[in-house]
């Protein structure tokens, strides 16, 4: 292929040198966004009169007919292009003649990248928030089902206070609530139009930046040109937010591993989103979320990649720039697999509601209920904290639950018990009466589901 840059040298570029700077095998993927870029940039040529408008329709004319090709998968890319952008004005040139060469005037590729990279986000952004949503209905789904499936709530990984299922849940959606807002405040900051920054210093041509952004639905326009060439903030918001999404997704991950094994026997994860051993035949085991778990540490790697080849960039456009595209790709890849798989591996999974109820059961967590019972019998809290931890030392060598005392036996330790303590201490009242916006009684639990919903 010839190269847009040819002229000024003497010598070949060294094959090495060819292979090492060449972006087609990953940038191809912008093929879309580049001939729609292209179009927007050739029309608004075209009214501005900087080319005459029927070079303007030729060369549109063109490059649909290259979309359509190229979608059909007729024709392909020459292997030896630089990069996505070189490579389609030479397929448009051999497909319209002369005409080709003009698309290029007023703009670099710098700029075009730019374009290109921000017109590809956007839409990703757009699908990732769509499954983000996705992933916040099937949980509100799930949870409206387990309003009163109690479960232990854990600090340190120990039991410590009776929650439910849905309670638990919800906590996730607001993770991803969150996530979803970041999506929405990177994607303001990626809707921003670069064309017209030229290659660093804008055009002396009267390109107009505001037609382009009309058609390719931009809402902003870049307010300097140095800036719009070299600016990748939003690609490093954008990995970012999906780290975060991840490490929410692997949080998550690493329950549904716990919570499938037999010691913990709360769910049970559907054939079709586990693998078995080949040696051990009794295996089932939770790969998809053990890979969720995983693919989190290469998002977390992109992340750092993006900012480190960012930070000793001098103004404006450098190659380094080129290796943005590789980092964000696999983002967003591995971001929208892992959404797609957690969906489904969640909706399908068996909840083992006795297994839950009888770890909420077991493990002393309703002995802060015990506790505030003795307040309410006028006992200082601090007081009321010390027979608990001494009524719960004598049940552990008893192997009883608080339950399984005997009013006499309460009776030893305070005569302000009474038969109420059995209500009190019950684990559904010690969900119910927590009733704090946020909290995990079932009305509590479903007037945030209903507000959310509502959004
Ligand atoms: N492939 C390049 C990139 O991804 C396109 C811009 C090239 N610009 C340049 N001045 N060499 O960044």
């Amino acid at each position: 292929m010839t190269k847009l840059w040819g002229g000024r040298f003497q010598k070949k570029t060294n094959q090495l040198m060819e292979d090492f700077h060449s972006s087609l095998l990953f940038d191809q993927k912008l093929y879309k966004y580049d001939i729609l870029g292209s179009i927007a940039h050739a029309r608004m040529l075209g009214q501005k009169k900087i080319i005459s408008p029927a070079e303007a329709e030729k060369i549109v004319k063109g490059l649909e007919e290259l979309m359509t090709e190229l979608e059909a998968g007729h024709i392909e890319l020459p292997k030896d292009a630089e990069d996505i952008h070189s490579c389609l004005e030479e397929l448009l040139t051999a497909k319209v003649g002369p005409v080709g060469k003009m698309l290029h005037t007023a703009r670099s590729r710098n700029d075009q990248v730019a374009l290109d990279l921000r017109m590809y986000l956007k839409e990703e952004i757009k699908e990732v928030k769509r499954l983000l949503n996705e992933l916040i209905r099937t949980l509100l789904e799930i949870a409206e089902k387990h309003l009163d499936t109690v479960m232990p709530g854990y600090t340190h990984l120990q039991r410590a206070q009776p929650v439910t299922l849905a309670h638990h849940l919800l906590a996730y959606v607001q993770m991803f609530e969150r996530d979803r807002s970041r999506l929405e405040d990177c994607y303001r900051r990626t809707d921003v139009m670069p064309l017209g920054a030229g290659a660093l210093a804008g055009t002396t041509f009267p390109v107009e930046p505001k037609i382009v952004a009309a058609e390719l639905g931009f809402s902003a326009l870049a307010k300097n040109s140095l800036d719009a060439v070299s600016d990748r903030d939003f690609v490093v918001e954008f990995a970012a937010t999906a780290a975060l999404i991840m490490v929410h997704l692997s949080r998550f991950c690493e329950e549904i591993v716990l919570w499938s094994t037999a010691e913990f026997a709360f769910i049970e994860l559907d054939d079709a989103f586990t693998t078995g051993s080949s040696m051990m035949p009794q295996k089932k085991n939770p790969d998809a979320a053990e890979l969720i778990r995983g693919k989190t540490g290469r998002v977390f790697g992109s992340l750092i990649s993006l900012l480190t080849m960012l930070k000793g960039l001098p103004l404006a456009y450098n190659k380094d720039l080129q290796e943005d595209k590789e980092a964000l790709f696999d983002v967003v890849d591995t971001l929208k697999k892992s959404l797609l798989v957690f969906c489904p591996m969640l909706a399908t999974m068996e909840i083992k509601k006795e297994n839950l109820a009888l770890a909420a059961r077991g493990g002393f967590t309703n002995a802060t209920d015990l506790a505030d019972y003795l307040v309410q019998k006028g006992i200082p809290f601090r007081e009321a904290h010390q027979l608990v931890s001494k009524i719960v030392y004598d049940c552990l060598k008893l192997n009883k639950t608080l339950e399984d005392l005997s009013l006499e036996e309460y009776k030893k330790y305070s005569s302000l018990i009474d038969e109420d303590v059995y209500a009190a201490i019950n684990i559904q009242h010690c969900v119910a009466v927590r009733q704090v916006l946020g909290g995990p009684s079932p009305a509590s639990v479903l007037e945030v589901i209903q507000r959310i919903k509502e959004k």
